[in-house]
Formats: structure tokens, C-alpha cells, sequence
């Protein structure tokens, strides 16, 4: 298993591009199944886990222009790129409209396999997806994208830890879907991915779908684009209400991702937590606005470059003192994100004061906290809430890695700290960033990929055989 080996106290520099965005990529993905056309995505981020959407629609007849295999994320290692440019366009086309099992082997391990459930359900009248379980952050549970989808007609089962749904006169009538109201609001808000499954679903549905409570992430609004290119009729996406008139079939199409968020932000933190100076290029201010608010609050200096297209504007964000504390509550979009809380945990440890931070979206999202105060933050966790006192340095230790966004965390913290972090278990990170570590590395942090004690040489593309599909 890699790790990182940090060593703090180098305060960031220089440019970077943000990469194409991890959770839009997986829907749009996703949306290939719809269709009997080719899909073209570019600027789909090189990682586990597109890695593994890839091959989970390889095995749901789709084919991929470059080959793939399901690798599981415990003993997956990243290929390596020579720069961070966008990738080259994935061209994904369904060939085969008969497999509908998406396998607990694979979605145990990625929970956003769940997001073939409307497409499998809409394009071919059956679904039957592993319930993906709990993991490190919380319960993960499907019931509102099985709601929504029943409310579309489906009927559904349960079976050995699958959820099996079936549009109606599955049996070789009419299979499709009904348009109709569908609240998708739980108690946590609405749901990304269940958003996305009922969305896609409702293309091919007949009539007219409305969504109350939809999510308004903007990975919900790139789908809808793409789903517009392919022919789909949709209003709304972005709000809270979405509108779907459904269609006898759908194109392909050819989409550009938007850029990733969470990425930007975790890079914007990582330039804030070292009193750095770094521009972002391809990076979604619009999308950060919350947490781009809680940076200036906590005196970063965050300057947007080029606003004239606001998919593409650049940024720069620096910082030469302490932050002030802030108080943070996670909430759906467009409130702070959730995926930036652990990172954000990390900055205002070394606030010059007292910060809370309240996680309404997954409330068991804490797994950093143990870690954070290995790293001699000082934090109490009290029930939704961490209250942070600031304290004036971070000592290098030996930390692990929980989760994807956990993981951020301690790598920002160990950019901070006094000494030598070492992130254990960085497979975490693998997941949802490509190349974590070069691409600080390349900002001017000391920080190296280590392989069983050994360090990694930065890899050509394709070093790393790939792991044959799990019959
Ligand atoms: C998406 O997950 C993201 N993943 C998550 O990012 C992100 O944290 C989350 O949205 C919230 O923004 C992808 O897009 C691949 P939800 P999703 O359904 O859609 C509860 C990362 O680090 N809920 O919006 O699975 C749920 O338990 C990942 O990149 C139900 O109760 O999240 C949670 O408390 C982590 N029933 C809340 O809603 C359901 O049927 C929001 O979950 C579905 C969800």
C-alpha cells in the first residue's frame, strides 16, 4: 500500500490546472447506457475510480475506446501522467442492452456505481444494483433513488443485498417508465446521485417528470447538459425543480466535464495552510462560492483572474499569516461543501482562535478528527460539531488515511506541520484525486509517494498492469 511522506513548512507557489470533475464524471458515465450511440467525455479526470465506473459499464455492454479492468481501490496505483493537461476524450458506446446486474464485488467498493440505476432501469426495463452499504463517512442508503424511481413506475425488489427494480410491462409490452412528481428530499436534504438516477431515468420516461427537492450540485446541471445534447428534454436542472418531458430515444453526444470543485478547493486550502501564493487555472469560483467566503473570512486573499467564462476563469489565492477562525456548516449546494470540510478542519487548526464546524450532510464525517489531533490539533467533537482551537503549530507523525476527503485533510495538515507526516493508506486519495502528491509536489511541497517503505519514481502511463475483471 502507498503512502506519503511529507515534509511541512514549504509555503506553496506557482500554477495548476484543476481537473475535470470526479462527480460529474461518474453520472455522465453513467448516462452512455442510455443510448446506442457513442458518448464522447472529455476532460475525464485519470482515477480509481473512473477507472472502475469504466469497466463496471464495460461489463454492462458498453465498450470503451481504451481498455479497462476493475481494480480494487485497496491495490490500485495511479498511472502517472507527464503533466496535468486534460486527459484524452473517453468514448464510451452500448453495444449490448441485455446485462442489468451491476455486482456488489464492484459497487462495495465505489458506492457511485449507483448512478447506472436510472439509466439500466429507463433504457432496458431492468435494474438490479448492489445497496452499496455504509462506509467510512456514514450510512449510505438508496431509499430516496428507490422512491423516485418507483414513483416513475417501478416496481421493486429486494434480493441477497440487491435492489432489483422493473419498469412496467417489463415482460415485453411498452417498458417504460411514467413521468410523474417525485420528491427527492430526506433527512439530511436531497440526494446527488439519486438526483442524477431519477433525472436520467425521467428522459425516456413517458410524459412529463417534475423533481421536487432535487440536489442543485453542479455536477446535477452538467448531466442535464449532457442529457440535452443527447436529445433529452430538461428544465430546471440547477434548482430545485427540475422538469423532464421524456423522449422515445436518446443520441450521443460530445461533453466536456466541467472542472472539479472540491479539487480546486482542496488545492485552495493547500495554498492557504502553507502561506503560500498559487493560481488555479480551470477553476469553478462560481461552484466555491460558499467556501471561497469562508477563505476570505479567515483573511486568505482569493482573487478571480479571468471571469469572462466562469467554467474556465483562473484564481489566485494567497496568504502570509495565520487565518482568523471561522464558523462552517456543511449543507447541499450551494452551500459549504461537505467534501471540503475535512480540509477546511485542517486550515482553522492553526487559526488564530476558536472555529466550529458542523457537518449536517453526513454527521458521522469525523474520521480525520482522531488523526488531525495526532497531528497535535486541538479539537473536541460534540456530536454534528468539532470545535477547533487554533493552535500555533502542527507536529509531523505517522497518520492514517479513513476516507477520500479525510485523506485531503491530513495531507494539508502534514503540508503545515513541523517535521515529517507520513499519510498511510493514500489509496483513499487515489480515489478521487489524480496524483495528489505530484501535483503539490510540482507547487514546490516536500512530499513523495512511498511503496512498502520504498519511494515511487514518478511512473509512465501504463506501468501499472491492470487487474483482470473479478469473474
Ligand atoms: C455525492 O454523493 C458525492 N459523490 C459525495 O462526494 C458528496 O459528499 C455528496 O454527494 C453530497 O454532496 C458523488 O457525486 C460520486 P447524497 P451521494 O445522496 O449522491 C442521505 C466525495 O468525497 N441519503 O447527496 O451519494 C445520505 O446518507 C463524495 O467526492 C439518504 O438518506 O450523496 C447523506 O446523508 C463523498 N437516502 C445525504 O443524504 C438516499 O437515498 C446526502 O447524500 C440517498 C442519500
Amino acid at each position: 500500500m502507498d503512502a506519503f511522506v511529507i515534509r511541512g513548512g514549504r509555503p506553496l507557489s506557482g500554477s495548476i490546472r484543476v481537473n475535470g470533475a470526479k462527480n460529474a464524471a461518474l453520472p455522465l458515465m453513467a448516462a452512455a447506457l442510455l443510448t446506442d450511440h457513442p458518448v464522447i467525455l472529455r476532460d475525464v479526470p485519470d482515477l480509481t475510480d473512473t477507472r472502475n465506473m469504466r469497466a463496471l459499464l464495460v461489463e454492462l455492454g458498453c465498450q470503451s475506446d481504451t481498455p479497462v479492468a476493475f481494480t480494487d481501490p485497496l491495490s490500485a496505483h495511479p498511472a502517472a501522467h507527464a503533466d496535468r493537461g486534460p486527459t484524452a476524450p473517453l468514448t464510451l458506446q452500448t453495444t449490448v442492452q441485455t446485462p442489468h446486474h451491476a455486482r456488489y464485488e464492484i459497487v462495495r467498493t465505489m458506492r457511485a456505481s449507483v448512478c447506472v440505476l436510472g439509466p439500466l432501469l429507463a433504457r432496458r426495463g431492468r435494474a438490479r444494483v448492489a445497496m452499496p452499504g455504509g462506509c467510512a463517512i456514514g450510512d449510505r442508503p438508496i431509499d430516496l433513488h428507490v422512491r423516485g424511481l418507483a414513483a416513475l413506475g417501478a416496481a421493486v425488489e429486494l434480493d441477497a443485498g440487491d435492489v432489483i427494480l422493473t419498469a412496467p410491462d417489463a415482460t415485453g409490452g411498452d417498458r417504460r417508465l411514467v413521468g410523474a412528481r417525485v420528491y427527492l428530499g430526506g433527512r439530511f436534504g436531497s440526494t446527488v446521485l439519486g438526483t442524477a438516477n431519477v433525472m436520467s431515468a425521467a428522459t425516456l420516461a413517458r410524459g412529463r417528470t417534475m423533481i421536487e427537492c432535487a440536489a442543485c450540485e453542479p455536477e446535477i446541471a452538467d448531466l442535464a447538459r449532457l442529457l440535452t445534447a443527447m436529445g433529452a428534454r430538461i428544465r430546471g436542472a440547477g434548482t430545485p425543480r427540475i422538469t423532464i418531458d421524456g423522449v422515445e430515444s436518446l443520441s450521443g453526444a460530445d461533453h466536456t466535464l466541467i472542472p472539479d470543485r472540491i479539487e480546486a478547493g482542496t488545492l485552495m486550502a493547500a495554498a492557504a495552510i502553507t502561506r503560500g501564493d498559487v493560481t488555479l487555472t480551470n477553476c469553478p469560483l462560481d461552484a466555491l462560492v460558499a467556501f471561497t467566503e469562508t477563505l476570505t473570512t479567515a483573511g486568505v486573499t482569493v482573487e478571480e483572474l479571468d471571469a469572462r467564462d466562469p467554467l474556465r476563469a483562473r484564481c489566485r489565492v494567497r496568504s502570509d499569516a495565520p487565518p482568523a477562525p471561522a464558523h462552517v456548516t456543511t449543507q447541499p449546494h450551494p452551500g459549504f461543501p461537505t467534501d471540503l470540510q475535512a480540509q477546511t478542519m485542517a486550515l482553522l487548526s492553526l487559526a488564530r482562535g476558536n472555529s466550529v464546524l458542523t457537518e449536517r450532510v453526513f454527521p458521522q464525517r469525523f474520521l480525520h478528527v482522531a488523526e488531525l489531533v495526532r497531528l497535535g490539533a486541538h479539537l473536541e467533537h460534540e456530536g454534528p460539531s468539532v470545535i477547533v482551537s487554533g493552535t500555533e503549530r502542527l507536529i509531523g507523525a505517522p497518520v492514517m488515511a479513513s476516507d477520500l476527503r479525510a485523506s485531503a485533510g491530513l495531507v494539508l495538515a502534514g503540508l503545515a506541520a513541523q517535521g515529517e507526516t507520513t499519510v498511510r493508506r493514500v489509496y483513499h486519495l487515489d480515489r478521487g484525486y489524480d496524483q495528489l502528491d505530484a501535483a503539490l509536489a510540482s507547487l514546490g511541497a516536500d512530499i513523495r509517494r512511498v511503496r512498502d517503505g520504498v519511494p515511487v519514481a514518478p511512473a509512465r502511463v501504463g506501468d501499472f498492469p491492470a487487474v483482470p475483471v473479478v469473474a
